[in-house]
Parts: structure tokens; sequence; C-alpha cells
């Protein structure tokens, strides 16, 4: 037995507020209860479920001898009309039928996040229904939507979502004519070429929202849209638009949310345009390839929250007035050639700042005082400026400070920079990098704090010393970079006691002595357990590399181990194989002796094996050609003899891999194997850090779409 059923209380979705209302609603319902929707309808929705190869249960409440105002995502009014078809997320596949088209009073239609296929009935749907909603965002629907032929009857809807579908072609313009009461247009992520049609708002005064980013639209931003008096969204990036932003643009003035990043945009952000958008919280014009400078008039836009004019081709000093800009809570102005000091900028006015990331300009000077008094600043990047000077006490009060880069710019003292950032408790991300040049690494047992410290790079400091005792009071560090420096001594015991290290680079320094079993004994290093599961944690500025690319998360870093171009001596310990979550291990230009350990074997998640210019010497381990993963093998400048495997993964490597080992023979090699007057072919001289990065790059990233891995862990450079 059904229980009795109101059909048109479940049609309400807000609860009614107040008890009046509510028994006014139930009184009418079991009034009109005793009727039920038209056979013909019925017919529509059943035409409708015919089309669908997959119904997702459809047809269980679909029956043909009940009330269809009670199936499944319908609802009718009190007349019992059926007003509301909902049946977003279902599973249906399929084609959506006209039919729908024909309920007389459809209200609103939604089948998003489906995975219908085939046409979408437009003419139908928005033409000859009574439609206000229709949104079929997140489906596969495919072919151009046709030019309508010429309407008059002016259409009744309001929201239109076709996003994130397969459509292609042309954006259809006549359509939007008889579109009086359009308010939203959502077609993003689709594929949708040629121009942006300019008479959105030509009849539709209500028109709020459209967003056409991510597709391939192109040519000019149509001045048709500055007289969308309403328009309060306006979102296009990730298309090919190219030309200026037009001056009737900035007619728009309800503009809240305005972005054209990532498009072909040139041309000067101008003053006397800027100021009239005076109710803009989102600007977002980056990856464009505007010019010139920021103008003075932004200080006038009180509700600005979002400036992003990353990746362009500004220049100039950031205006004093921006600091007017009260409300700004994220500054990206990367990748430009923004100069002067910024002190002319006062940040204390900016209380919400949460974001200021100024990588790769021209800016000098000392960093600003003021910025210290934004205490909700969480991310902080100033990386390959020209700042200089010490890091001030005052760095100590951003008590939020999560990300802090300072990159290569000309900082000193870092033995004053560390005291002064260990009282920032929530740092977790502190890149350093080619600062504090020829410096001495501070070996202070006062040293501590940076309890969340994460991510520490102090690469390329040419810092002398030894690698530091407070070290392993780090206990969160999951990533360390001290490469390129000139630290001495020995690579000391306690390196295990960091529980939650997985990505260690001391390569190119002058660290002697053996490789401790401490070091084999990383833990992280052991388990295959996968990084995501215990660090969620997303950056708050993505970190790049070398070439941009980039991170947006601790745990997509590999496991990395690189030792390479140091002085250490002595046996590569056979426990080594312990190390079995390792992506890649480099011992490379070092003084390794003794035979390459059988143990190897077992890093079977090996994308690169690096034992090049040691002394290591013995026969390669047949096993090796187990490793199935490995993309860069390299053994050359040894002293190692007998035969390379002619078969399996090693074969697959250039000679360059094997290269400088006289007494090695194989297929790919001068000498062959069984051949017994092979002639002695010295390629000693082959250094391997001459050959080019892109040559490995190629096949990885082909194969294995790891080009950023590779790409990381060769240039570790990170901003
Ligand atoms: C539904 O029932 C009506 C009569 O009750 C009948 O005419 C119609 O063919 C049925 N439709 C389907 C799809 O079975
Ligand atoms: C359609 O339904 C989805 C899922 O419930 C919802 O997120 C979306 O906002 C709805 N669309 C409209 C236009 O209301
Ligand atoms: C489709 O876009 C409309 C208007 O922007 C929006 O209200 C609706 O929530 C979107 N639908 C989904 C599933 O996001
Ligand atoms: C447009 O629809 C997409 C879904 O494809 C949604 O993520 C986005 O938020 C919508 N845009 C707006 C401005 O509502
Ligand atoms: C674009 O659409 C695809 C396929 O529906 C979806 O997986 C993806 O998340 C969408 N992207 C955006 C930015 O909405
Ligand atoms: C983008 O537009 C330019 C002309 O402005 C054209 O030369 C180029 O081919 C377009 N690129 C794509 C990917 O459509
Ligand atoms: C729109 O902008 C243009 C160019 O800036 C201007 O000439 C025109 O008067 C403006 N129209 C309205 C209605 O403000
Ligand atoms: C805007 O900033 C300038 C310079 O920083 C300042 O002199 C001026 O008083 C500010 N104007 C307003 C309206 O806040
Ligand atoms: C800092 O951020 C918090 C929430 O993120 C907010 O409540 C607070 O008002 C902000 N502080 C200032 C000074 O704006
Ligand atoms: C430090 O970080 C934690 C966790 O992310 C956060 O809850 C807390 O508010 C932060 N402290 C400050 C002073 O911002
Ligand atoms: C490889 O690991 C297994 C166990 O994990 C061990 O039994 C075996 O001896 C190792 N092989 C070598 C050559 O060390
Ligand atoms: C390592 O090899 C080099 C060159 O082949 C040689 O000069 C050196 O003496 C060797 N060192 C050791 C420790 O075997």
């Amino acid at each position: 037995m059904r229980p009795f059923h109101f059909p048109c209380s479940r049609s309400s979705s807000k609860l009614p507020t107040d008890l009046l209302g509510f028994a006014l609603v139930l009184v009418l319902c079991v009034a009109s209860s005793i009727g039920s929707c038209t056979d013909q309808e019925k017919s529509f929705l059943l035409q409708f479920l015919a089309g669908l190869s997959e119904d997702g249960g459809l047809a269980m409440s679909w029956q043909n001898d009940t009330d269809c105002c009670t199936w499944e995502g319908i609802t009718c009014s009190t007349d019992m009309t059926i007003t509301d078809v909902l049946l977003a997320s279902k599973g249906l596949e399929g084609h959506i039928s006209p039919s729908l088209a024909n309920l007389p009073g459809l209200l609103r239609l939604n089948l998003s996040h489906n995975s219908l296929s085939g046409k979408l009935p437009l003419e139908e749907l928005v033409l000859s229904s009574s439609s206000i909603i229709l949104d079929v965002s997140f489906n596969r629907l495919s072919g151009d939507l046709q030019e309508l032929s010429a309407q008059t009857t002016i259409r009744p809807l309001q929201v239109l979502n076709i996003s994130s579908n397969l459509f292609t072609g042309q954006f259809p313009s006549s359509i939007w004519g008889v579109m009086k009461n359009l308010v939203a247009l959502n077609a993003s992520n689709n594929s949708f070429t040629g121009h942006i049609p300019s008479n959105f708002c030509t009849n539709s005064p209500s028109f709020d929202l459209l967003e056409l980013s991510y597709n391939q639209f192109s040519g000019s931003i149509p001045t048709g849209l500055g007289s969308c008096s309403k328009l309060r969204v306006l979102k296009a990036g990730h298309n090919n638009l190219s030309g200026t932003l037009p001056d009737e643009l900035f007619n728009a003035t309800s503009l809240e949310y305005l972005s054209f990043a990532d498009n072909n945009l040139h041309g000067t952000l101008e003053g006397e345009n800027v100021v009239k958008l005076s109710k803009l919280a989102t600007l977002d014009l980056g990856d464009n390839k505007f010019c010139c400078e920021i103008p003075e008039s932004i200080g006038q836009l009180k509700r600005l929250k979002e400036l992003h004019l990353n990746h362009n081709k500004m220049y100039g000093s950031v205006p004093s007035t921006l600091a007017n800009c009260t409300s700004l809570i994220t500054i990206d102005l990367r990748s430009n050639n923004f100069s002067g000091e910024l002190t002319n900028v006062n940040f204390s006015n900016l209380p919400n700042l949460n974001t200021l990331d100024l990588l790769q300009n021209n800016f000098s000077g000392k960093i600003p005082e003021s910025i210290y008094s934004c205490s909700n600043l969480t991310a902080l990047r100033l990386s390959s400026n020209k700042f200089h000077g010490q890091l001030s006490k005052g760095l100590g009060n951003l008590k939020s400070l999560s990300f802090l880069s300072l990159t290569n710019n000309g900082f000193t003292n870092i033995a004053n920079a560390l005291q002064i950032l260990r009282s920032s408790n929530n740092l977790t991300t502190l890149l350093m990098g080619l600062n504090f040049r020829n410096e001495r690494m501070p070996d202070d047992d006062s040293i501590d704090g940076f309890e969340n410290l994460q991510v520490l790079s102090l690469s390329k400091c040419s810092l002398s010393g030894k690698i530091p005792r407070w070290l392993p009071k780090l206990s969160s560090l999951e990533v360390l970079l001290l490469d390129s420096n000139q630290l001495t001594g020995t690579i000391p015991d306690w390196i295990s006691s960091l529980h939650f290290l997985f990505y260690l680079d001391i390569s190119n320094n002058s660290l002697m002595g053996e490789i401790p079993t401490a070091l084999v004994q990383m833990p992280m290093l052991m388990s295959e357990k996968a990084a995501a599961q215990w660090d969620p944690r997303a950056f708050e500025l993505s970190i790049y590399t070398y070439l941009s690319l980039q991170y947006r998360m601790v745990s997509a870093f590999p496991k990395v181990l690189n030792l390479g171009s140091n002085e250490l001596t002595g046996l590569i310990p056979p426990e080594i194989g312990q190390l079995k979550a390792l992506l890649s291990l480099d011992l490379s230009f070092n003084k390794l002796s003794g035979d390459i350990p059988q143990s190897i074997c077992n890093l079977t998640n090996l994308l690169i094996l690096d034992l090049s210019s040691n002394n290591l010497t013995g026969t390669i381990p047949a096993s090796v050609n187990n490793l199935n993963f490995l993309s860069k093998f390299n053994i050359s400048n040894n002293d190692l003899e007998g035969p390379v495997p002619d078969a399996g993964q090693l074969s697959t490597f250039p000679s360059t891999s094997f290269d400088g080992n006289p007494r090695l023979c194989g297929p790919m090699l001068a000498r062959h194997c069984g051949s017994a007057k092979t002639p002695f072919v010295s390629t000693k001289q082959t250094n391997d850090k001459a050959v080019s990065p892109l040559a490995f790059m190629i096949p990885f990233g082909a194969f294995f779409g790891l080009g950023v891995l590779y790409d990381q862990i060769v240039l570790s450079r990170f901003f």
C-alpha cells in the first residue's frame, strides 16, 4: 500500500514558515488530490522515458497506471499541471526527447549531471514552452545550437545552463532577441567557436549573469555588453578573445565579477574606465597581454576583493592608491614587469589581505613594514624580484602566515631570518633558495619552532657549514632542499628521525663519508603508503618549478633521494633495497665504490636511477632489468664490466646510459659481447651534465605523462 500522498506539498521546496500558510497548502492539496495529471502529459513524459537508454530506475516509478504527479522527479501545481521535471544526477543516458517541450505548464527542467547525449532540442525547449529554467549542464550533449527562424513571441526563459557539455560551432545570436526575461546564461566548458554575440541585452533588461569561460570564442569583446546595465557577473576566461577592453564595456556599471583570464587581449587598463565599475569585487585579467601601468583610479574600487593581473606585460610601480581598496583579499601580480619599491603602498589599510603574490617582477628595496600589519595574510610570495636586506622582526607578527616564498632575491643574514621566522607557528611552506649567498648555515641550537613546517628550501644559496643540527626539530618536515650549497661534513644519522620526510635533495654540496644506514631507514621512503592519504592539504599558492610547472599539494611531490655531486665514499648500502617507495634515486658524481647491490631490484617503483660517475665495479645485476618503470637510467663513467642485458628494460636505454665503462659490452655499446677483439673506446669524457635534460624529457613525458616529475627532479628550483 502506498501512503496517502500530497502531491503539491512536495512541489514546494521551501518549508511553509507559518502554520496558517501550511494549513492552507494542506487543504488545497487534499482538495485537489482527487485529480491527476492528464493522459497527454503522461504520454509526453513516457516519450521522454522511451528516448533514454539508461533510465536510472525511473521506469519503476513512472508507471502508466499511476498519477504522473507522483512520479519520481515530477512536481505538479495545485491544478495538477506538471511544473517541474527535476532529474539531476539520476544516471540518465540517451537522448532528450523534444516531447518535454509539449508539457503545457512546465516551468523548470533540470537534467544536469547525467550522461545525456545527442542534440539539445533547443528550438522546442526554449521557444515552444513555458519554461523559465532549463539546466542541462554536465551531460554529453553535442552538435551546434542552430540559429532559429525569425521569432517574435517573447519567451519566459530566465535561466539557461548548457555548460559542461560537448557543444561545438558558432554560438547562436538571433535567439536572444526574444529572451526578454533572460537573467542567467551559462555556456561554459564547451567548444563553442566564433564571436561572442553582442545582443544579449538589447531586449533583456534584467540580464544578470553571462558565463562563457572555457570555450574557443575568438574575435573581440562585443561592445553590446556595455548596454547590459544589470549585468553583475561576466566570465569569459579561457577563450581566444583578442583586441582590447572596449570603452563601452565599462558602461555595464553593475558588474561585480569581471573575468577575461587566459585570452589574447592587449591594451591598457584605462583609469577613466576602471572607475566606472564601482561595484567590482573581482577583476581577473590574468594570462593576457595587457600592457602598461595600473591606473591610480583603481583606488576608487572600494569593494574590490580579488585583483588578478598575473602573466601580462604590465610595468611601472604599484600606485599608492591601491591601499584605498580596503576590501582586498587577494593581489596577484605574478609574472609582469612591475618595478620600484613597494613602500609607497600602505598595506596596513588592507586588513583583509590574505594572499599577496608578486612572483617574477622587478620590485626592489626592502619588504615594506606596513605588510606586517596584515594579520590575516596567509600566503606571501616575493620570489624572483630584487628585494634585498634583512628580514624585519615585524614578519613575526604575521601569525596566520602559512606560505612564504622569498626565492631568488637578495636577502641577507640567514641566521636572523630563521630567528624571526621560528615564531611563525603556522608556517608550513618556506622557500628561501637563491638568497643569503655565501653565508654560513646557522648551526645554532637555539633555532626551534617551525613545528608545522612541511616544505623547506634553502637551495642554491652557496651556504657553507654543515647540515644543521636544528633540522630534526622540524618534526613535520616532508620536503627538504639543501642542494647547491657548500655544505661539508657527513650526512647525519638523525635524518631518519624526520618521520614524514619523503623528498630529500642534498645534491651538489661537499658532503663526505659513507651513506649512513640511517638514510636507508627513512620511514616515508620505506612505506608505499600514498602521500595523499596522510597529507591532503593544498598549498595556499601552487609551488612553481623551473619551466613553470606547478604543484598544488605537498603530496603531489614524488618520493626522491638525491645525493648526487658530493664526495661520498664507500659502498652503496645493500639496505637501500628497503626504500621501496622511492621514485628517484640519484647517487651520481660521488666516489662510491664496490658493486651495485642486488637489492636495488626491490626498488620497483623507480622511475629514475642515476649512479653515473662513481667508482662502481662488478657487473650489472641482472635483476635491474625488472625495474619496469625506469625511464631514466644512468650508470655511465664507472668501472663496471660484463654484458648489458640485450633484452628487457635496460636494452631500451641509449648508449649514453652506459658509456665510460670500458669493460662493459652490449648491443648498444661500441664493444659487443663475444667479439673478443673489440677496440677500446674511451668515452670517459662524456659528461652527463652536458646532456640536455630535454633529451630525457620527451620520452619520459610521452610514455608516462610525467614530464612534470622529471623536470622537477632534474631542475628543482622552487618558487
Ligand atoms: C498508457 O495508458 C493509456 C491508457 O490508459 C494507453 O492509451 C497508452 O498507450 C499507455 N501508454 C503506454 C506507453 O503504455
Ligand atoms: C539543477 O540541479 C542541480 C543539482 O541539484 C543544482 O545544483 C542546480 O543548481 C540546479 N539548476 C538550477 C538552474 O537551479
Ligand atoms: C547552471 O548555471 C546556473 C546559472 O549560472 C546556476 O544557477 C546553476 O546552479 C548551474 N547548474 C549547476 C549544476 O551548476
Ligand atoms: C556555470 O556552470 C558551471 C557548471 O558547468 C558551474 O560550475 C558554474 O559555477 C556556473 N557559473 C556561474 C557563474 O554560475
Ligand atoms: C568541464 O566538463 C567536464 C565534463 O563534463 C567536467 O569533467 C569538468 O569538471 C568541467 N570543468 C569545469 C571547469 O567545470
Ligand atoms: C586564436 O586567435 C588567433 C587570432 O586572433 C588565431 O590566429 C589562432 O589560431 C587562434 N587560436 C586558437 C587555438 O583557436
Ligand atoms: C557607453 O560608452 C560609450 C563609450 O564609452 C559612450 O560614448 C556612451 O555614451 C555610453 N553609453 C551610455 C548609455 O552610457
Ligand atoms: C587614496 O589614496 C591616496 C594615496 O594613498 C590618499 O591620499 C587618498 O586620501 C585616498 N583617497 C581616499 C578616498 O581614501
Ligand atoms: C581575518 O579573517 C577572519 C576570517 O578568516 C575574519 O573573521 C577577520 O575579520 C579577519 N580580520 C581582519 C582584521 O580582517
Ligand atoms: C593557524 O592554522 C590553523 C590551522 O590551519 C588555524 O586554525 C589557525 O587559525 C591559524 N592561526 C592563526 C593565528 O591564523
Ligand atoms: C627484496 O625484498 C624481499 C622482502 O621484501 C626480501 O626477502 C629479499 O631478500 C629482497 N631482495 C634482495 C635482493 O635484497
Ligand atoms: C675512482 O676512480 C678515479 C678515476 O677512475 C680514480 O682516479 C680514483 O682513484 C678512484 N677512487 C677510488 C677511491 O677508487
